[in-house]
C-alpha cells in the first residue's frame, strides 16, 4: 500500500448504508489522492471472498489504467451482482464478448442517432414538466422537474407508452435495489420482461422507429441480440440513464444558483451552458465508484493486488485530481475542457454519454428560458448535493415569476 504520509487519523473506509445518501465523501478521497492513493481493507460483504482485500484507488492515472486494462481488472464483478436482477447485463462483459453486445446496441446511442430526440421528445418532455410548476412561482425542482425529465425521456426512446413511464420506473428502481431486497429485486425484473414481451414481439413483426424496434432487429455480420440480452439491456437502461442524469441535473442547477455571476453570463450568452453542464460533471458526477475484480496477480502503485480482488474505482475522486485540475474542487465556468472520469474510461465508458449531455443541455436551457428571475428559496434550507456512490441535490427549492 501507498501509504506516503498517511493520517493515522483519516479513516478511508465507506458509511454504513443507511448514511448514504447523506455521506460527504470528498474530504476522505481528496485526502486519500494525496497521502494514501490505494487503500486496502477487508473484503466487502455481499461481492467479496472475505478471506480476500478489497482496493479503492482514487487518482487519475490509477482510475485510467484499472478502467482501461479489462484483461487485469474484469467488469465481470457487476455481472455477480446484478445478473439475478437485470439478466444479461452489458456493463458485466469483458472483451470480445462484450465488444460484440455493445455494438449492437450502441447504433441507437450515437450523436448523429440522438439527433432526432431532441426536437420530438426531449424537449417536448422538459417543456411539459415546466408547464405544470411555471403558474406556481415556487417549486422544489427535484422533485417536481429533475427527478422526472430522464425517465421519461428514455421511457420514449424505449417506446414504452406515456400511461405506464410510472410503472416502468418503480420496477426499475427495485432492480435496482435487488442486492438489498432481492425477493423484490427478482419479482420486479420478471414483471417488466412480463410487460416487454409483447411489445418486442410487436415491434419484430412490425418495427415503429423506436429503441425496441432497433433492438430486436440489429444485426452486425449476422449477429443478433438474443431475447435474454435484449431484456437485460432494458433493465439496465433506466438506473443506467436516468438515476444518473437527473441528480446531475440538480447539481448543474445548483452550481448556478449558487454563483450568481455565472447565471448572469449563462442566462444571456447560452453557448455557455455546455460548459457548465460539462464543469459540473467534473466537479460533481452523479456516479462516483464503479467496480472490477482482478483476474490475476498484479499491483497497483507497488501495491500488490491478489488475483480475485474487488477493486473500487473512484472516478469522483480521479475528476479532482490536482494534477490535472488547479484549485479542482472549486466549480469553474472558464475552465479549459479535458477529459474528466465522469463518464468513466475504456471499453465500459458511458455508452449514453451523448443522451445525458443532450437532456442536460436542453434541461438547463429550457429551465432558463421558462423560469424567469429563478433563484433559491431564501426561507428554505440551503439545498447541498450529497451522497456516497450517487450524489445530487435530494431538494432544489426554488422561486421564480410566473408569466
Ligand atoms: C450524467 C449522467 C451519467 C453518468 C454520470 C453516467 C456514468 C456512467 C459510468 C461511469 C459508466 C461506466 C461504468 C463502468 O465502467 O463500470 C457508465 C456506463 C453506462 N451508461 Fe452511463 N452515465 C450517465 C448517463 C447515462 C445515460 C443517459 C444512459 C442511457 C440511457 C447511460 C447508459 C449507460 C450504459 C448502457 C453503460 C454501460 C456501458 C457498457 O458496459 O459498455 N448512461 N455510465
Amino acid at each position: 500500500m501507498d501509504t506516503g504520509d498517511i493520517d493515522a487519523g483519516m479513516d478511508y473506509s465507506a458509511p454504513p448504508y443507511d448514511q448514504w445518501d447523506s455521506a460527504q465523501p470528498y474530504e476522505q478521497w481528496d485526502h486519500a489522492r494525496r497521502h494514501c492513493p490505494v487503500i486496502e481493507e477487508p473484503g466487502f460483504n455481499f461481492t467479496d471472498e472475505p478471506a480476500l482485500p478489497r482496493f479503492t484507488v482514487t487518482s487519475w492515472a490509477d482510475t485510467d489504467r484499472v478502467l482501461k486494462d479489462w484483461r487485469t481488472f474484469s467488469a465481470s464483478i457487476n455481472a455477480e451482482v446484478m445478473r439475478p436482477y437485470m439478466g444479461e447485463l452489458l456493463l458485466g462483459l469483458d472483451g470480445e464478448e462484450h465488444r460484440r453486445y455493445r455494438n449492437l446496441v450502441a447504433y441507437a446511442f450515437r450523436r448523429s442517432t440522438l439527433e432526432r430526440w431532441r426536437g420530438e421528445l426531449i424537449e417536448p418532455v422538459i417543456d411539459r414538466l415546466l408547464d405544470g410548476i411555471a403558474p406556481a412561482g415556487r417549486a422544489d425542482l427535484v422533485a417536481e422537474v429533475t427527478s422526472k425529465f430522464p425517465v421519461q425521456v428514455i421511457c420514449g426512446i424505449v417506446g414504452v407508452p406515456t400511461t405506464d413511464h410510472e410503472q416502468f420506473n418503480e420496477w426499475a428502481v427495485k432492480i435496482n435495489y435487488g442486492p438489498l431486497y432481492p425477493e423484490e429485486g427478482v419479482a420486479a425484473s420478471q414483471a417488466m420482461r412480463d410487460y416487454l414481451e409483447p411489445l418486442v414481439e410487436a415491434r419484430r413483426t412490425e418495427p415503429t422507429g423506436d429503441l425496441l424496434s432497433e433492438l430486436v432487429h440489429a444485426e452486425i455480420d449476422g449477429a443478433r441480440l438474443t431475447d435474454e440480452k435484449i431484456y437485460g439491456f432494458l433493465r439496465l437502461l433506466l438506473p443506467a440513464g436516468a438515476e444518473t442524469t437527473y441528480r446531475a441535473f440538480g447539481s448543474c442547477l445548483l452550481a448556478l444558483l449558487d454563483r450568481p455571476e455565472a447565471m448572469a453570463r449563462v442566462l444571456s450568452d447560452r453557448s455557455l451552458v455546455p460548459a457548465a453542464v460539462e464543469e459540473t460533471l467534473r466537479w460533481e458526477t452523479s456516479v462516483t465508484m464503479v467496480a472490477r475484480r482482478a483476474t490475476a496477480n498484479t499491483e497497483i502503485r507497488g501495491c500488490p493486488v491478489p488475483a480475485g480482488s474487488s477493486v473500487s474505482v473512484i472516478s469522483g475522486s480521479a475528476s479532482r485530481d490536482e494534477t490535472r485540475w488547479d484549485d479542482a474542487g472549486e466549480w469553474r465556468l472558464d475552465r479549459v475542457p479535458q477529459q474528466h472520469m465522469a463518464f468513466g474510461t475504456g471499453p465500459h465508458q458511458c455508452l449514453g454519454m451523448h443522451l445525458a449531455r443532450m437532456e442536460l443541455e436542453a434541461g438547463i436551457n429550457a429551465v432558463l428560458d421558462r423560469l424567469p428571475n429563478l433563484r433559491l428559496d431564501p426561507d428554505a434550507e440551503h439545498p447541498a448535493i450529497s451522497g456516497y456512490a450517487f450524489r445530487g441535490p435530494p431538494k432544489l427549492p426554488v422561486l421564480f415569476d410566473p408569466p
